[in-house]
């Protein structure tokens, strides 16, 4: 079959339905934009859902991949291999962890990370103490167990039974945390910033008081970094711009740079919890993966790409603030570094597909966080005229839809 006979209608032939992409099929990548099959021109303020953290194709990505693809590209956890160990190294030196746990996506980290608070207070305390504490309108994945932690009950619905021991509390209210956190709790884990749930930070009051319970009750502080992790916010990772450290933390989406993996980051205290053959996934630690993120670790976690973000985040937000003085659209734009959220109005409530395929028929990617608010997650270098070119193209989206609101 030739590319040209591949149309997004075949999707509903041949995929099962669980997604609804876009009418276009995006075909190349390069930077921040996009063409698709009729070389359609789009601007990037996607990565992927905050995945392609340095743009499609970046040269030295492409680079490292096809050299590692001329050297060994699986050969199983029997064996241990170069790229895996030098990201490892890599990891450890940048941040708190000790130690690194390789998988191939966020669910697989969290899963790990929760398996691991598991396993870590069954061998250090008791088996009562088995209790996992996750906050309303979080995201963690959706294997099961991460699901089931996720605070969003409308993605477990019609899977029940869910694993038990999970607990949700409104996030940002320590107090309400302070009533379910206990001796039975084992880890309470949480977004630095939440990604699904509508772009919104968390406190910093209210992370140090997390920290604080945890270390009262000996439960592990697990940090979900998926989406807010590898210079995602201006730092390399979001604990890092707070006061606290946490036990364990969960990376995936931007540390492949577009190429799948995950990584779940301890400390020397809690790993050994993970004895041989306790734990693990095929792929885990795969050297084509490895040899990526290392690079795309190489490039993101320098001074001049992470103050980039604090700088071209500050573009963003204030390019939206300008729309938003002309067309009143927005109730709140919020969150941090690339990770921002602009909620619709109460008007436009739910309605965040219908600026999404508005933005894609002016040539411009998008995304939702939830039905109310748009979600812009663009590579971390990003050039500024980029940002302002696509943010001219929402404009037009909104001029579009809101003149068709008003024909009506
Ligand atoms: C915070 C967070 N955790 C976990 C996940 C799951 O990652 P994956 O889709 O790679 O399994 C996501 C995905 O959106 C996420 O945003």
């Amino acid at each position: 079959m030739s590319t040209s006979q591949v149309t997004r209608a075949l999707f509903n032939e041949v995929m099962v339905p669980n997604y609804n992409p876009q009418q276009m099929v995006p075909v190349r990548g390069q930077g921040s934009r996009v063409w698709d099959q009729d070389d359609n021109e789009y601007i990037d303020l996607t990565s992927g859902i905050a995945v392609t953290s340095l743009g499609h194709c970046h040269p030295a990505l492409v680079r490292v991949l096809k050299e590692q693809a001329d050297k060994v590209w699986h050969l199983s956890n029997v064996y241990t291999n170069e790229p895996a160990l030098q990201l490892a190294q890599a990891l450890t030196r940048a941040t708190f962890a000790d130690k690194v746990f390789f998988c191939n996506s966020g669910a697989e980290a969290n899963e790990a990370a929760f398996k691991l608070a598991r396993k870590y207070a069954s061998d250090h305390f008791d088996e009562d103490k088995n209790e996992i504490i996750s906050f309303v309108q979080s995201f963690h994945g959706r294997t099961l167990f991460t699901v089931t932690v996720g605070g969003q009950p409308k993605y477990c619905q019609g899977f029940k039974p869910v694993p038990g021991g999970v607990h949700h509390t409104p996030f940002n209210d320590l107090d309400a945390l302070k009533q379910l956190v206990s001796d039975k709790t084992c880890a309470i884990v949480m977004e630095p910033v939440q990604g699904e749930g509508g772009i919104i930070p968390a406190d910093p009051e209210f992370v140090r008081g997390v920290r604080e319970l945890c270390d009262q009750f000996n439960a592990l502080l697990i940090f979900d970094e998926v989406q807010t992790g590898m210079g995602r916010t201006g730092s390399l990772y979001a604990y890092m711009d707070t006061d606290v450290t946490p036990d364990i933390l969960t990376s995936a989406k931007g540390l492949g740079g577009g190429f799948p993996v995950g990584a779940m980051l301890t400390t020397d205290k809690v790993a050994p919890s993970f004895s041989v053959g306790t734990h693990g996934t095929t792929y885990g630690g795969n050297p084509l993966a490895c040899a990526v993120a290392g690079e795309v670790l190489n490039q993101v976690n320098r001074p001049e790409v992470l103050d980039g973000v604090q700088q071209k985040g500050a573009l963003l937000v204030a390019e939206l603030e300008a729309i938003n003085a002309r067309h009143n659209i927005f109730k709140d734009i919020r969150g941090k570094g690339l990770l921002i959220g602009a909620e619709l109005v109460d008007e436009w409530a739910g309605k965040a597909g219908l600026f999404l395929a508005a933005a894609r028929e002016q040539g411009l990617m998008i995304l939702m966080a939830g039905p109310n608010v748009l979600r812009f997650a663009p590579s971390l270098i990003i050039p500024d005229e980029d940002i302002r070119a696509g943010l001219h193209k929402l404009e037009l989206a909104i001029d579009q839809l809101v003149n068709a609101a008003d024909a009506d």
